[in-house]
């Protein structure tokens, strides 16, 4: 091709961008110029069959064209882009007034034992705890024998535990059988004064109506130089008001034993039974909710803490319980069974965050 060839081509093709009054006739212009069988990639395969002296000033000139034509097209393409984006804005409205359509965050249930955990959180932060944690899969030290529970002893037969095979150092480790091990955990991470709760999955070998073998728990834990029985007493009467909200609950304090406390008592809650439903604070009717105690001197040795100078006291709280208590949910079981027609029915709107401010349920 001459160059006045060139040169006309070149006008013809900047002419037809300048004409593509839409990004498809502008990509057909692209295609008829630099496609594969475009007239400039043409071109750049007839530039193989020239002899090398020709080639070389020849092919800057259909390379200079070959450049011009690909600006002009990318200016052209952003303009036209421009456009359609100004139409789309000048003609697209959005109701913002209609309604929110039904989406995962209406459809999506809570779980009652999240829900529940966060309400115990919420209430225990009120009262200045902190949430501390452990794992599921704990050692021996920690879930028997630093709760003064050595080998030998007893409550151990209590725990139907879950162990692992032993490992090289011939120790076994278990599934946690409660979470008084994050005791142990928080006490030798944190100095005193401690006020944590730790609530989590703990796991038994035993299933029936009211047992499944995994459960959960929320563990309470404080320790400082003045804490006494009376405060235990008043945080429990304080956080059953709170979750069960009513002004006044009949709670009964047995005396109990854990190696871990002294002296040790288990909690009972009083409700009635009127048909389904069940009233939390009247009646005579108990139900078992929590153990609790003061902190063994040997638990304080075991870490490390001087019990002439610390105390404290602790409790370990069922949530499955207390959520079936305050939902009215009958069957342990069904929580966790799966069924999304139960979840359905007794979970919590994801929204449905609770707080003191706006009520717990
Ligand atoms: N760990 C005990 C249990 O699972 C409960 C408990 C915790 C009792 C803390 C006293 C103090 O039965």
């Amino acid at each position: 091709m001459s160059t006045p060839e060139l040169y006309n081509l070149k006008t013809e093709l900047l002419h037809a961008i300048a004409e593509a009054s839409d990004l498809d006739k502008l990509e057909e212009v692209r295609i008829a110029a630099l496609g594969k069988k475009g007239r400039i990639s043409e071109l750049m395969q007839a530039l193989g069959a020239l002899p090398p002296d020709e080639r070389k000033a020849y092919g800057q000139v259909v390379n200079s064209l070959k450049t011009s034509v690909g600006e002009a097209l990318e200016a052209r393409r952003q303009e036209l882009s421009r456009e359609v984006t100004a139409e789309r804005l000048a003609h697209e409205r959005a109701d913002v007034t209609l309604p929110v359509r039904e989406g995962p965050l209406a459809e999506g249930r809570i779980h009652p034992v999240s829900q529940v955990s966060d309400e115990i959180s919420e209430i225990f932060a009120d009262l200045g705890f902190s949430i501390a944690e452990g794992p599921d899969i704990e050692t021996d030290f920690n879930n028997f024998a630093a709760l003064n529970i050595p080998p030998e002893h007893p409550a151990r037969q209590d725990h139907d535990t879950f162990y692992f095979p032993p490992g090289p150092d011939g120790t076994r480790a278990l599934l946690r059988t409660h979470t008084s091990p994050v005791q142990i955990r928080a006490m030798l991470k944190t100095k005193p004064p401690l006020r944590i709760i730790a609530p989590g999955r703990v796991y038994r070998s035993d299933s029936d109506q009211t047992h499944t073998p995994m459960f959960h728990q929320v563990e309470g834990l404080v320790i400082d130089e003045e804490t006494h029985l009376g405060h235990l007493k008043w945080v429990l009467e304080e956080f059953c008001k709170a979750f069960f909200e009513i002004p006044e609950v009949k709670m009964r304090f047995r005396a109990s034993y854990f190696p871990f406390t002294e002296p040790s008592m288990e909690v009972d809650i009083g409700y009635a039974r009127q048909g389904d439903a069940i009233r939390i604070g009247e009646g005579d009717e108990w139900l078992e909710i929590l153990g609790c105690g003061m902190v063994h001197p040997n638990l304080l040795k075991n870490v490390g803490l001087d019990p002439e100078r610390y105390q404290g006291f602790a409790f370990g709280l069922g949530i499955d319980r207390i959520a079936m208590l305050k939902y009215g949910m009958p069957d342990l079981r069904a929580f966790f069974a799966g069924d999304l027609r139960w979840l359905r029915h007794y979970g919590f709107p994801p929204l449905a965050i609770p707080t003191l401010a706006a009520g717990l349920s």
